[in-house]
């Protein structure tokens, strides 16, 4: 199939990497000529792991491609599929503008047959406020079909996310889009649910929502582990026993970060609102988030009362293990309140980078804690606790404090190395 996808983002890229290695002709759109230049270099502008490599193959077979020319792309392809970001604006409102724009040249290119599949996770009702758009700027009905697919891939793991989903969602009103989607990903053993338009949507956000959910429960568990001096972790392995339960998505940690749990959060709670349903819950998933990294800085202080002298060490700036993404990171909300604080931050991330005016990036683990009071692991690359030398990272630390802020070191080793641990929900 002829395929063109607009917008190279992780979900754009990953999808006409993975689709072009399904045997498919892909053209992937991004209005960025740098980024269209750097990509038909063979070079990927993000962190994923595998990426670059099947993007490589991809293009030297001539299956993969990158313009900057939306209105040919569109025309010469029947597949369209849109994969353009969907941000919050400052007043936490989903900012639509690139989808409105790919419209706008959908409405201005359109000159045969099209199935539109809308990849982005755009607020339920987007896809049918598209379909009538599309319409009143002067499509005819009958030469397009839209189709909500929405993406469950993880950051990280993406292509073997796609290459294995759990399911493919069809959100559709003509039937007969269900076998063109199947077609699409032929090769794909996996479960098709279909659905009507609004449907697809709702289960993109209701996924992320669960997810964050289970987070932010075992998160308050954590707190109240804490309080009776019980270890989270036998609290969570016990809990992800039980198969109604399941293990996964019950890690205690500093809070859950990233471009899609908060953002979708967000989303889903004006989505609710503006229907006049009241999402208590989802308040309340959001609060706990929010609170998380102030909860354990305040322990942090029962050992260094005033944090104005001190020097800080963050052993992770990504919002996960796996990729460079910074977004929505717990170490940016742990940068600013420790900076209200007014105490030093440095750290170190084997890929991500921070810029902000008050932390200084530094790029060797143990540099990165040289003279520092305390030491707060952020996330839990495995290089922050496998193979640690961890006489050197006392020797190069003024204090002795470590605040594991996703439960991956062992306290029995921190103690015995003279370290006073502060896990989360644990100690
Ligand atoms: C998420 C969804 O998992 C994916 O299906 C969707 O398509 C996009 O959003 P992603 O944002 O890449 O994917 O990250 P994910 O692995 O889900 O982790 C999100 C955040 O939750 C991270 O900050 C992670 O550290 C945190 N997390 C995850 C926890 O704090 N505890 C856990 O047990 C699991």
């Amino acid at each position: 199939m002829n395929v063109c996808i607009i917008g190279s983002g992780y979900v754009g890229l990953t999808t006409g990497a993975v689709l072009a290695q399904l045997g498919h002709h892909v053209t992937c759109v991004d209005l960025d000529q740098n980024k269209v230049k750097t990509l038909n270099d063979g070079k990927v502008p993000i962190y994923e792991p595998g990426l670059e490599e099947l993007i490589q193959e991809n293009a030297k077979k001539g299956t993969l491609s990158f313009t900057t020319e939306v209105q040919k792309a569109i025309q010469q392809n029947e597949i369209i599929m849109i994969a353009v970001g969907t941000p919050l604006r400052p007043d936490q409102t989903t900012d639509l503008s690139y989808v409105e724009s790919v419209i706008e040249d959908l409405a201005n290119s359109i000159n045969s047959y099209k199935i539109i599949i809308t990849k982005s996770t755009v607020p339920v009702g987007t896809n049918e406020w598209m379909n009538r758009t599309l319409i009143q700027k002067g499509v005819r009905p009958d030469l397009f079909d839209l189709v909500s697919n929405p993406e469950f891939l993880k950051e990280g793991t993406a292509i073997k996310d796609m290459l294995n989903p759990d399911k493919i969602v069809v959100g559709t009103t003509n039937e007969k889009m269900v076998d063109t989607v199947k077609q699409l990903y032929k090769g794909l053993d996996t479960l098709y649910i279909v659905t009507n338009l609004n449907g697809a949507e709702l289960i993109k956000y209701a996924s992320n929502a669960f997810l964050a959910t289970k987070i932010s429960f075992i998160n308050e568990l954590a707190r109240i582990s804490d309080a009776f001096d019980v270890d989270i972790k036998t609290i969570s392995k016990a809990l992800g026993t039980d198969p109604r339960i399941g293990p996964h998505f019950l890690n205690a940690g500093i809070g859950y970060g990233g471009s899609c749990f908060p953002k979708d959060l967000t989303t889903l709670t004006f989505s609710a609102i503006s229907k006049q349903v009241v999402p208590y819950l989802l308040h309340a998933v959001q609060k706990v988030n929010d609170t998380q990294v102030d909860y354990y800085l305040e322990k942090l202080q029962d050992s260094i009362p005033d944090l104005s002298t001190a020097r800080i060490a963050l052993w992770g700036l990504a919002f996960k293990p796996g990729t460079d993404d910074t977004r929505h990171s717990p170490a940016i909300r742990l940068l600013e309140r420790l900076s209200e604080h007014k105490c030093e931050v440095q750290g170190y991330d084997p890929v991500a980078v921070l810029n902000h005016p008050s932390f200084r990036q530094l790029d060797d683990l143990y540099e990165s804690v040289k003279n520092c009071d305390a030491l707060i692991l952020v996330t839990e690359w495995e290089e922050f606790h496998q193979n640690v030398d961890w006489n050197k990272v006392k020797q190069n630390m003024k204090g002795s404090v470590i605040l594991d802020g996703r439960n991956v070191l062992d306290p029995e080793v921190a103690h015995q190395y003279g370290f006073q641990y502060l896990g989360v929900g644990r100690h």
